[in-house]
């Protein structure tokens, strides 16, 4: 499949199948992930990869709206970094998404970024925090978002070129 293909093809699926990714493909996931580019070539980011059902529920109260299909979602990637001498973490962590994200279609997974940083739960508390002591990541570190994949229930529909803001792109 081209790049392009792939890029119309994905979108954003909040509901799947139970089936789980198998590890295999799993394993490509992984793969891309780390093979994204970084300021400096840092390379600041840790990658955890959720199956447990007991996590995910734990991961879907990160925030009160939003991310509730994350205890659906068979596999939930939380997306971590060390910010310390790393100014880019950002801009790293979420080129390593959305290349987590279109290896997920190009295997007939669905997912979604579910935003973390600079969240806040329902009692005004930070929902980096919540993520990061959850899943035990180190003091310190950062959270940016918690990927969801899985089967889609439903195929998405592709946004068809004619709806795209093509008065966005300047030509100079
Ligand atoms: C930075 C960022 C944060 C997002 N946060 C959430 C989120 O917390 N929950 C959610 O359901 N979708 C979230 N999304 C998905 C967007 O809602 C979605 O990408 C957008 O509506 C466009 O739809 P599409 O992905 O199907 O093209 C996020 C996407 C991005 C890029």
């Amino acid at each position: 499949m081209s790049l392009l293909t792939l890029l119309r093809k994905r979108r954003s699926v909040r509901r799947f199948l139970n089936n789980p990714v198998p590890q295999r493909t799993q394993a490509r996931l992984k793969e891309a992930c780390l093979r994204a580019p970084s300021g400096n070539d840092i390379q600041p980011w840790t990658f955890y990869f959720v199956e447990n059902p007991t996590l995910r529920a734990t991961l879907s109260k990160l925030k009160p709206q939003h991310a509730g299909f994350l205890r659906q979602a068979p596999l939930c990637v939380v997306i971590s970094a060390s910010d310390k001498g790393c100014d880019t973490w950002i801009e790293d962590c979420s080129i390593a998404t959305i290349l987590l994200q279109m290896a997920a279609t190009d295997a007939g997974l669905g997912s979604c970024w579910v935003q973390v940083h600079k969240r806040r739960r329902a009692d005004g508390s930070s929902s980096e925090e919540y993520v990061r002591e959850a899943v035990g990541i180190p003091v310190g570190h950062r959270v940016l978002c918690v990927v969801a994949l899985g089967y889609p229930a439903l195929e998405p529909k592709t946004i068809p070129a004619e709806k795209l803001l093509w008065d966005r792109i300047w030509r100079m």
